[in-house]
């Protein structure tokens, strides 16, 4: 037995591959709980179906083409003239529970609607070009995906049955930024959309993700977590400057060995990540009681007997690590955006667009102490996986862009819903202390995070919560009579 258990214990290690943690700036969201065990095989209500689009649609001479996916369902279509509901997609991969399940599904039964989703080009299976080399890159952008939407849409309104209907889209998370600037640039091609969560402004320092963070923790667990978790950080921090500290920081934190180099600013940036970024993904993913329970674990020292191991063991349980050992590595980090997936098309947009980088706050919160989470943290990897122009100045220059083309705070639309999450870290990007304009109104939830709005109910919803989504289904109907 003890033979066994010492095998186990060497094989652990040995399989400890660097287990990459990324920061949540990728968002992928995953399809309304209860239809994610449903047999997806067995059902034929979804169907998958491709799109021939230009690469460039600014420009005429560029004539290649791509195939762009999508998905539809027809079960509740009344026939022609009848409303079609798009549901955009983002930086992930689409994905068929999206359109069995969810409030936009409510929507298109409520209005006998045609429902669809679109795959955003260079994630999943839309793939312009399938080694996604800087070169390759340079077609990935919002002006050219909402592009894809608008002839998209022209393409549908082809077929005779959708010639009159009024189209209604939907976005979370990214894709709520593109829903409010599609109906910005191409407000005839949609009577109405409704953005979930939309981080619209972009921006490079981005204090604000990690102090909503904060304050979600304090105002769902209290004072006490709070002052655990802000001991057991600055505990850390203080201890990786001695030998003897260090060997402590490994111990509780189950690293495999030391960090490369304890005086490497990256090496510190990545290691601190890898500690703000499991707080932040609680966070954003959090339902009614994620929280707590969390808070609750830390009070009763559930997961370890001094601030510094409890810290250690919470990132162990929530990032799932077992019996095994971290290996914390910049160069695996920087490895992961070199591949040719979803993490990179999304890593390259946050250097040509938005940034959202989740820097250290400077205003007393519990990550202050973190300060290798700089803008050069998150530049460098930006220079390193994919071009040493992409600098700061560069990524400055790229958000201030974006910002100009789309408005940040101050969009100039009508029809749109806005809902926000007031413990969700991306809110700090979004308008969600007023209205967008007189048509286009906000919901601000307590107690609630990322895209709460787009799932099906949930028995740990509250009832401000279930008041938004009808709010918007109310919004929806009204546009369409
Ligand atoms: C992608 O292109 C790069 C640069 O041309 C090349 O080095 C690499 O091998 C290519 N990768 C794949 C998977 O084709
Ligand atoms: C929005 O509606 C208001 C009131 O009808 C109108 O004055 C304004 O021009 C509209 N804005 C846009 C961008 O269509």
């Amino acid at each position: 037995m003890l033979f066994l258990v010492a095998c186990l214990a060497t094989l652990g290690l040995a399989w400890a591959e660097p287990r990459v943690i990324e920061p949540p700036i990728r968002v992928d969201l995953q399809p309304p709980e209860e239809f994610n065990s449903r047999d997806a095989v067995a059902m034929n209500d979804v169907i998958t179906s491709w799109i021939t689009m230009p690469v460039d649609h600014f420009d005429p001479q560029n004539t290649d083409t791509f195939d762009m996916r999508y998905m539809y369902n027809e079960e509740f279509f009344g026939g022609p003239g009848y409303p079609v509901f798009i549901l955009i997609g983002g930086e992930w991969n689409i994905a068929p529970g999206w359109l069995r399940g969810g409030n936009m599904f409510e929507m298109a039964r409520e209005n006998r609607g045609y429902q669809i989703y679109t795959e955003h080009r260079y994630y999943g299976e839309t793939l312009p070009y399938p080694n996604f080399t800087v070169e390759n890159l340079r077609f990935l952008n919002v002006d050219q995906a909402l592009a894809d939407l608008a002839y998209f849409i022209r393409d549908l309104k082809t077929q005779p049955r959708f010639a009159e209907s009024k189209i209604v889209m939907y976005g979370g998370s990214y894709a709520a930024n593109m829903a409010l600037w599609f109906k910005q640039r191409y407000p005839h091609l949609a009577v109405g959309v409704v953005a979930s969560s939309g981080p619209i402004k972009a921006e490079i320092d981005f204090t604000g993700y990690l102090e909503v963070v904060h304050e979600a923790f304090l105002l769902e667990g209290g004072e006490q977590c709070m002052s655990i978790i802000s001991q057991g950080i600055s505990d850390t921090v203080q201890a990786l400057g001695t030998e003897e500290g260090r060997r402590l920081v490994e111990f509780n934190y189950r690293m495999c060995s030391p960090l490369v180099d304890y005086n490497d600013v990256y090496e510190l940036g990545y290691f601190s990540g890898f500690i703000s970024w499991t707080f932040s993904g609680a966070v954003q993913q959090a339902r009614p009681g994620t929280l707590s329970e969390i808070c609750q674990n830390f009070v009763n020292n559930a997961y370890g007997s001094t601030p510094m191991e409890q810290i250690g063991g919470f990132i162990a349980h929530r990032q799932n690590l077992g019996g095994s050992c971290w290996g914390i590595q910049y160069a695996a980090l920087i490895n992961t955006y070199s591949q040719n997936t979803n993490s990179r098309a999304w890593y390259y947009q946050t250097c040509t667009e938005y940034g959202y980088f989740q820097t250290a706050p400077r205003s007393g919160t519990v990550f202050d102490p973190l300060r290798w989470l700089t803008v050069d943290f998150y530049v460098d990897i930006c220079r390193r996986a994919f071009s040493a122009q992409f600098d700061e100045e560069f990524v400055f220059a790229a958000a201030d862009r974006v910002n100009e083309v789309y408005g940040a705070l101050n969009p100039d639309v009508n029809n749109t819903i806005n809902i926000h999450g007031y413990i969700d870290p991306w809110r700090a990007l979004g308008v969600y202390d007023r209205d967008i304009s007189e048509t286009s109104p906000t919901y601000t939830v307590p107690r609630a995070s990322h895209c709460f709005d787009m799932q099906n109910w949930l028995t740990t919803d509250t009832i401000r919560m279930t008041h938004a989504q009808q709010a918007a289904r109310r919004h929806v109907a009204r546009w369409l009579n």
